[in-house]
């Protein structure tokens, strides 16, 4: 490390006397070509984990081994496995990188032309240390000796103060466990995140007429403005459709993590987990989804009771869309084929509302 260091040093002193041409002109090439990365890359002094690792000394880097950088699995089992980042692999990897790395959660689709691969390597190397070890192989013995006193300068930013090395603007401190496991209270369909208990229908309905009722109605129909929890039922094509869990909502899951979080309303997550099961099993049978008094849900039973609606809820894959699937790059500027044509205006259309002066005057445009 100390020896890359004061290598960095020589070589930095070389380029400034005598200075090499065709490496810097590679060098400022890749440096336009990592505006490509910059969103998600940093590099150089003070170069922090973004939303990619930062890539200071990336070249003899075992992929995935950045601490405090959250990589995806594949990338943590690639350096497992033995990669290391040098020409050939970043090369490839910078090509195509989801071929390369499946899996990776880089969210790249690659570099099209082999200039500009080739040039971004060489810009990055001129951030690692391994790079000017063998830029410095030539000349070796002879530029030694004097090079020795820049090893001070070269080095004095390393011993900046010390900085927190989590997360990405590294303030704070990493939450403890018990924290993280107060936040993560969420429930999926699948039931993932369900915890153990459970409860009935009779037992919610007590809990119900005690804790709810006074807003949502005995039966869920709502008092007043108050939100209503059942009925509706085929509804949903109408001008105002009644949205209840019965009539609507996709997932039980949903049922359970909602009224978990969020009420009784002004008095949240205040209910056990069993009362949560039973207040559950409750609205089911408000909504004529189960229908005996004695029915249990249970963190056994829960993911086979499903909602009605939850057919005409349809997967957003965005993966199966041609511009996702071809992995190319969306498209920021001039997305338009040909300039917007003006069809109509707001005034014809009469949503404008006109001053008094020019009542009825709604022909009034070019
Ligand atoms: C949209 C964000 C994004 C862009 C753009 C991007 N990267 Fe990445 N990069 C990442 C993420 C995220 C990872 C971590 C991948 C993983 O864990 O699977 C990564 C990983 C890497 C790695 C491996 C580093 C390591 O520590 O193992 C290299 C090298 C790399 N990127 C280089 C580049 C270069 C060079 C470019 C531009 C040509 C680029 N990336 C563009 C997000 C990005
Ligand atoms: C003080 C009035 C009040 C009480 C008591 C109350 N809620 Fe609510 N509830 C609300 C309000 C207000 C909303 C809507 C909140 C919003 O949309 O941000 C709501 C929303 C809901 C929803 C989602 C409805 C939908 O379709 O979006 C459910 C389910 C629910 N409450 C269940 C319960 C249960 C179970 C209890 C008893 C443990 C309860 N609520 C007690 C006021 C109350």
């Amino acid at each position: 490390m100390s020896k890359s260091l004061k290598l960095f040093g020589a070589v930095a002193g070389l380029l400034i006397v005598t200075g090499v041409p065709s490496f810097a002109q590679d060098v400022d090439a890749g440096k336009k070509v990592f505006r490509k990365c910059a969103s998600c890359h940093a590099v150089g002094d003070n170069a922090k984990n973004k939303v990619g690792p930062q890539l200071n000394d990336v070249f003899g880097r075992t992929a995935g081994s950045l601490d405090g950088f959250k990589y995806s699995k594949s990338m943590k089992a690639a350096g497992a496995d033995g990669l290391v980042w040098n020409d050939e692999t970043v090369g490839k990897y910078l090509e195509k990188p989801k071929a390369y790395i499946k899996g990776t959660k880089m969210s790249f689709a690659g570099l099209k032309k082999d200039k500009d691969v080739e040039n971004v390597i060489a810009y990055l190397k001129s951030f690692s240390g391994e790079a000017t070890e063998e830029a410095e192989k030539p000349d070796d013995a002879a530029a030694n000796e004097e090079k020795k006193p820049q090893t001070k300068v070269a080095a004095a930013p390393v011993a900046d103060a010390p900085m927190a090395d989590h997360g990405t603007y590294h303030l704070g401190r990493p939450a403890l466990p018990e924290e993280i496991a107060a936040w993560d209270i969420d429930i999926r369909p699948d039931g993932q995140g369900l915890p153990a208990g459970s409860g009935t229908v009779a037992r919610g309905g007590e809990l119900f007429d005690e804790q709810c009722a006074v807003c949502h109605g005995s039966f869920g129909e709502g008092e007043g403005r108050w939100p209503v929890l059942a009925g509706g039922q085929g509804t949903l094509t109408d001008d105002r459709p009644v949205k209840t869990i019965g009539s609507y909502w996709p997932y039980l899951s949903t049922v359970f993590d909602y009224v978990k979080r969020a009420m009784p309303f002004g008095n949240a997550q205040s209910l056990s987990d069993d009362d949560v099961y039973a207040l559950t099993a409750y609205l089911l049978y408000l909504n004529d989804i189960v229908t005996d008094e004695d029915f249990e849900l249970s963190s056994d039973n829960f993911t086979e009771v499903r909602l009605p609606n939850e057919a005409n809820f349809i997967d957003d894959n965005r993966q199966d869309e041609p511009q996702y699937a071809a992995g190319l790059e969306p498209c920021m500027s001039n997305c338009m084929p040909e300039p917007a044509k003006v069809t109509m205006h707001a005034r014809v259309l009469d949503v404008t509302p006109e001053g008094e002066e020019d009542e009825g005057g709604a022909g009034a445009i070019d």
